[in-house]
């Protein structure tokens, strides 16, 4: 099992000034913060982060709304990280999501919910590395 998830904070969470409150609550939890940075996608890039969910009906807002805006992106590293991630960012629809998560917390709506955590092992590192090189590792 690795230590390691990827997150980022979306378009909404920047708009609406909680990234200071997320990244607060991440680090109080216990994550050391391995890479960040804050950056823009474009569309294609968002199109091709999300490429797993072309096919979806949703597929079309979601790369408009990832691209629509500043996002900070970071790897973060704890103990059996992305469950244990996934567990504080709460279920992918805010109302369904538990008290005192960040999507809870933080979200606007199904489609716009505040921040992003890997679902696997596999996919933290494939997207850790979409974001940050080696040598921007620490
Ligand atoms: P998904 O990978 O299912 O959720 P999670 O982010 O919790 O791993 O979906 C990716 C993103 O797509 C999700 O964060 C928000 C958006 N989305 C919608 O807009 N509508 C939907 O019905 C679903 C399932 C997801």
């Amino acid at each position: 099992m690795s230590n390691r998830t990827f997150t980022m904070i979306k378009p909404d969470a920047m708009k609406n000034g909680h990234a200071g409150a997320i990244l607060d609550r991440i680090i109080k939890e216990g994550f050391r913060i391995v890479a960040l940075k804050q950056t823009k996608l474009s569309a294609e890039k968002a199109g091709e982060f999300y490429a797993v969910h072309k096919e979806r009906p949703f597929y079309g807002e979601l790369v408009s709304f990832m691209s629509s805006g500043i996002i900070i992106a970071a790897i973060l590293e704890k103990e059996n990280a992305v469950a244990s991630f996934r567990k504080l960012i709460g279920a992918t629809n805010p109302a369904q999501a538990e008290e005192g998560t960040i999507r809870k917390l933080f979200a606007t709506s199904l489609g716009e919910n505040a921040v992003h955590g890997s679902d696997s092992d596999e996919n933290a590192a494939i997207e850790g590395s979409f974001f940050f090189s080696g040598l921007e590792q620490f």
